[in-house]
């Protein structure tokens, strides 16, 4: 993780078509504003060039990009562009008003994409190369051309493309891996070789594009710039067509982690890149997938007791970058069946409780039984869980078990079993619902006069599998105890605080007895 002085030789720059590759692909449409907010962050968090749409496709991708021409602040502002010259036009009129603009204009060099989709003739496509980055450049100085498909065009007809596409004033050239089926070592190889062969090929800089059908669009990438190229297409979380384009987030922090390996270094802030992920998943409605690299929301999230444990004593144990440089405020050890002692204590200090080692051991059992139950504990599940604990310690009346039956054909009927002061007792009742026979039962097997004065129950956290926290009020001869449980099993919570209301109406009963016997003496 070291990293070597950097070099304008090994700048990358940072070409964002989040609002164009990302926005074209089904289901990501955002609207003006969206558009405005997603390219505001775009320019403050360093990106090199923002190509913004595709002006000549609609009125509406025209306006947006007009829009966001004149208000970028840092930014190269990009439009696309078809070899067709009325689209250079449409395109010229809205980046006229950048500080900074660009045309990018493309055209399919593959024979697949010749023959089935343009229905030209190689040389036709060389002259249409020649006569759209004339135009273009008529219209401005900086101009980009790509080769659409490049990865399986004939590399002699890349090369003569390429050489004339420099030649009719293209500054930048991109070389796409548009159907994302190149493998590293051959995406280098192409950009090695081309900037070997092309002639003019130091006119120009050279530029990467990779979709990701493979899985291998990031890889690809930064093969591309090992082979010569130095700027990178990419998208916020890599969306874009198909599978995806390149993920910004995950090229950029590649080369800082790696700057070792792959020692290129870019303008990006990072501490934004969670920020602007999460901009731009609210405003395309596209989830982003839990484990993706770098901004998903599980990138710094650990659950096993082995990685907790390791987590907790060094965080380069299982952290290669730390959070706080990608924007996330911390590594979150979440709670579930497969933490481990170590991270429950972790967990408890956070939550500043102060607990003995047997209240401890107490709390681990009750934490794995729950979470065995229950699929993600949240901090608010512990809380119930040690303060249930802690309030119930010293009961004389303890729950070992219970079974309800309820439903449509009543009477419900529920059997208990408890602890009362260390002997087993197990008795079985019925009520009028669930709860009623649950109560019935505690009053068969601890007889009492006590009366409930309040029963309420809520949900401790969100969710159908939430733990549910019951308030049981009992009064008896004028003096009135509450108590709370909780448990994932309503009726179980329902039992749990019942008991705790009456072994605190017991106990106070005991202390009043104790405390008249010291009196008579
Ligand atoms: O994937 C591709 O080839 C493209 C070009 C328009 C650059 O998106
Ligand atoms: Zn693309």
């Amino acid at each position: 993780m070291t990293s070597a002085t950097p070099s304008n030789q090994d700048r990358v720059y940072i070409f964002d078509t989040t609002l164009r590759d990302g926005e074209q692909c089904p289901g990501a449409t955002m609207t003006f504003e969206e558009k405005l907010k997603v390219a505001e962050t775009l320019d403050t968090m360093g990106v090199d060039i923002i190509e913004a749409g595709y002006p000549f496709a609609s009125d509406g991708d025209f306006e947006a990009v007009r829009e966001i021409a004149k208000r970028a602040k840092n930014a190269v502002i990009c439009g696309l562009s078809r070899a067709a010259l009325k689209d250079i036009d449409r395109c010229a009129e809205a980046v006229r008003h950048a500080q900074r603009g660009r045309i990018h204009t493309f055209l399919s060099t593959s024979p697949v994409h010749m023959k089935h989709k343009l229905q030209m003739e190689p040389e036709q496509v060389y002259e249409m190369v020649i006569s759209s980055v004339t135009r273009a450049r008529n219209h401005i100085d900086d101009v980009e051309w790509s080769a659409e498909d490049a990865t399986r065009t004939d590399f002699d007809f890349l090369c003569r493309c390429v050489e004339a596409a420099i030649n009719a004033g293209a500054t930048t050239i991109n070389l796409p891996d548009t159907v994302g089926y190149a493998v590293p070592e051959e995406y280098f190889d192409m950009f090695k070789r081309i900037r070997e062969t092309v002639p003019n090929s130091d006119k120009a800089r050279f530029s990467v594009h990779c979709h990701n059908d493979l899985g291998m669009a990031v890889a690809n990438s930064l093969a591309g710039v090992r082979g010569g190229a130095r700027q990178i297409e990419c998208t916020i979380n890599g969306i874009g067509e198909r599978a995806g384009n390149a993920a910004l987030e995950e090229v950029v922090m590649a080369m800082r982690v790696r700057n070792d390996k792959v020692p290129y270094w870019t303008n990006i802030e990072s501490t934004t890149l969670t920020h602007a992920s999460k901009l731009v998943s609210a405003a395309t409605s596209f989830p982003v997938q839990y484990n993706k690299a770098i901004v998903g929301r599980n990138a710094f999230a650990h659950e096993s007791g082995i990685h907790q444990d390791g987590m907790i004593k060094n965080a380069s144990t299982y952290e290669i970058m730390l959070p706080e440089t990608v924007g996330v405020k911390g590594t979150s050890l979440v709670m579930g069946k497969h933490s481990g002692r170590a991270g429950l204590i972790h967990k408890l200090e956070e939550l500043g409780y102060k607990l003995s080692r047997n209240q401890i051991d107490d709390v681990f059992v009750r934490f794995k039984a729950l979470a065995d139950r229950k699929k993600d504990v949240y901090d608010e599940d512990i809380e119930a869980l040690v303060d249930e604990q802690l309030a119930h310690a010293q009961d004389v009346i303890k729950l070992v078990s219970l079974t309800v039956i309820a439903g449509t054909h009543g009477p419900q009927r529920a059997t208990m079993k408890l602890d009362i002061d260390g002997h087993p007792r197990i008795e079985e009742a019925e009520g009028n619902g669930p709860v009623d026979a649950v109560f019935n039962c505690i009053k068969a097997l601890v007889p009492h006069e006590a009366k409930l004065e309040l029963y309420q129950v809520h949900a401790v956290t969100e969710g159908t599998d939430a733990q549910a926290e019951v308030s049981v009020r009992l009064s008896h001869n004028g003096r009135s105890m509450t108590a709370r449980g909780s448990d994932p099993d309503t009726l179980v919570a329902s039992a749990k605080a019942y008991l705790g209301a009456l072994n605190k109406l017991v106990m106070k009963h005991e202390r009043d007895r104790a405390h008249a016997a010291t009196a008579a003496e």
